[in-house]
């Protein structure tokens, strides 16, 4: 298939897990990718995973990194980004006892106010008909004591996936959610638990999973791209959940 010859597309956290395999999905499309992310390692592992693409570091909890996200933009793509992957987001699962203000702030400066600072910033490079793509989690529906603050976080931004869908339709812009079950990525480590507890823990999801086993990132980037394709030039507000049917009863 070659669904992205020649469209520009921007993938915030493009550097590691669902992104970066989104990325090369749509890199071996023909797409041309401007990347971000956040630590000089993975940065540098994506620029020599992927020669061809723009990557550069970019805070997205950061509210004064959306300027210079803006002007990335608009050099990387004068005539307009054809998609947005709004992917970046964090998770570290604490019950109620332990979380405190920086938990709470962690999670929704990263996750909610950083693609909302971004989508508006972004909403003038964004052409007419292109498409916008968010990401939610499977704990979203849930009752998992851990996933309080994370889960909070990613319900509310599927909650905005709607709106910002409504605000875009007039300009034939899409806007939708994927929504990933436990999928293997750096997501676990980045939110501090350790590796013994993530085999028990992947362990014992694979084993709630009608489909047998947790998720690859490019479980998710192959729906990504189908989400960010004209395949899907009808569908917006919509959430699909990549999740081996975990979430399915
Ligand atoms: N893995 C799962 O089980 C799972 C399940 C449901 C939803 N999700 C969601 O999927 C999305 C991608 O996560 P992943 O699983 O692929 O995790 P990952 O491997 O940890 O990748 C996260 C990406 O986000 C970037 N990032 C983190 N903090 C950032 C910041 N402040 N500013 C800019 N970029 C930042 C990282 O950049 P660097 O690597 O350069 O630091 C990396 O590229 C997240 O929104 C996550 O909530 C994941």
């Amino acid at each position: 298939m070659n669904r992205f010859k020649d469209a520009s597309i921007l993938i915030t956290g493009g550097t590691s897990g669902i992104g970066l395999a989104t990325a090369k999905r749509l890199s071996g499309e023909g797409a041309r990718l401007l990347l971000t992310g956040h630590s000089a390692d993975h940065i540098d592992a994506a620029r020599n995973a992927l020669p061809d693409a723009t990557v550069i570091a970019n805070d997205a909890s950061d509210p004064d990194s959306v300027e210079a996200l803006a002007e990335a933009a608009a050099s990387f793509a004068p005539g307009g980004l054809d998609g947005l992957f709004l992917n970046a987001g964090y998770g570290a699962f604490e019950s109620l006892g332990d979380i405190d203000a920086a938990h709470v702030d962690r999670h929704f400066d990263l996750n909610l106010r950083g693609p909302l600072l971004q989508a508006r910033a972004l909403a003038d490079r964004i052409g007419d008909g292109g498409a916008m793509l968010l990401v939610g989690s499977a704990t979203v529906g849930g009752a998992r004591a851990d996933t309080l603050v994370y889960s909070a976080s990613k319900a509310a931004l599927r909650q905005a996936v709607r709106s910002l869908a409504s605000e875009f339709a007039p300009r034939g812009i899409r806007v939708n959610m994927v929504t990933p079950g436990l999928t293997e990525t750096h997501f676990h480590t980045r939110g501090g638990m350790p590796d013994d507890a993530q085999k028990t823990y992947k362990e014992k999801v694979a084993g709630m999973i009608p489909l047998g086993r947790i998720g690859v990132p490019d479980d998710v980037a192959k729906v990504a791209a189908f989400l960010l394709s004209d395949e899907a030039g009808y569908v917006t507000g919509a959430e699909l959940r990549v999740d081996g049917g975990l979430t399915m009863a």
